[in-house]
């Protein structure tokens, strides 16, 4: 069951929404979603997994893109594999620390196509929130698949989701993916945090102007117009996708990138369970006064 933030967020108690386990403690649940793919979801939620971590928050990331995960590779857990305790699923840690849980780190052969079915995936992400031992954590971000779908559906209908990043690019028909994302945010109840604009321009390497290849953005008014904050624009950047695809993101990232994102994340009111860390269990405390 959802905890009364997670209703009033959400209004989630329905039936299918997913038990969180007695090993987690997760404070606050950011989802990052896009109308369409390839616009950088994996990459903004690295960067700002990578952020929040560096400001001394306990960070984790959820891969709910079980048909296409990233986030491994990104933050160089490629060729890992999760490990079990009991029944529970142990997240993989980065080197800054940022745990993972991902189909990748669960197939034998990282290459193997994975083709698996709507119920199987929606098992996947269950096994993700519910029976992984995600520890306390201040910030869950969670990856997305493309599109608004029957995958992200089953996200918001089954995990106590606080807010939504929206991302798209400038190629893209900024409105309609707006609209999609606000379309999906209204349906589940879910606060739209904001939209972030990736791919968004070029920064001259000789006199460091910003150069908007696709033409001046439109984002501003998009987003006036329903209504959603801007959250920043990011520039394009080869070497820093570079970096991405050699695992190097807590390395390569500038400081700084999404102050007003960051922001959004922390302005959400934490969930404050009593769960396994916070109140010692009966013997634990019998034990004290003796
Ligand atoms: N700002 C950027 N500058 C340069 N390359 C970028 C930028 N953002 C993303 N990329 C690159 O573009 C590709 C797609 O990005 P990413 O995987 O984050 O998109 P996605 O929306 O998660 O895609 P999918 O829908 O397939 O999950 C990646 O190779 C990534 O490194
Ligand atoms: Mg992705
Ligand atoms: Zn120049």
């Amino acid at each position: 069951m959802g905890c009364e933030h997670a209703q009033a967020a959400g209004g989630q108690t329905s039936p299918q929404q997913f038990e969180e386990n007695t090993l987690s403690e997760v404070r606050r649940v950011i989802a990052v979603l896009s109308g369409k793919g390839g616009v950088g979801k994996s990459f903004v939620t690295g960067a700002l997994a990578v952020e929040l971590a560096r400001r001394g928050n306990s960070v984790g990331i959820l891969d709910a893109d079980i048909t296409g995960p990233s986030i491994p590779k990104m933050v160089g857990m490629s060729g890992r594999r999760a490990s079990g305790l009991g029944k529970l699923l142990l997240p993989e840690v980065s080197a800054g620390g940022i745990k993972v849980m991902s189909s990748n780190l669960l197939l034998e052969n990282e290459t193997d196509p994975v083709l698996w079915r709507g119920p199987v995936i929606a098992g996947a992400i269950k096994q993700f929130w519910s029976d992984t031992s995600w520890g306390p954590l201040d910030y869950l971000l969670v990856d997305m698949p493309p599109g608004t779908g029957d995958v992200a559906l089953t996200v918001f209908q089954s995990l106590p989701v606080d807010g939504i990043v929206v991302v798209t690019s400038p190629q893209d028909l900024v409105s309609m993916i707006v609209a999609k994302a606000v379309n999906m945010a209204d349906k589940m109840n879910v606060p739209i945090l904001g939209v972030i604009e990736n791919m968004s321009y070029v920064t001259c390497p000789d006199c460091g102007k910003k150069i908007e290849i696709f033409g001046q953005s439109k984002l501003e008014a998009v987003a006036e117009n329903y209504g959603v904050k801007v959250l920043g624009r990011l520039p394009i950047d080869p070497a820093l996708a570079a970096a991405c695809d050699a695992g190097q993101i807590e390395t390569a990232l500038p400081a700084g990138l999404l102050p007003d994102a960051l922001a959004a994340c922390e302005a959400i009111e934490p969930h404050d369970e009593p769960g396994a860390f916070s109140s010692p269990a009966p013997d634990a405390a019998a034990a004290d006064q003796a």
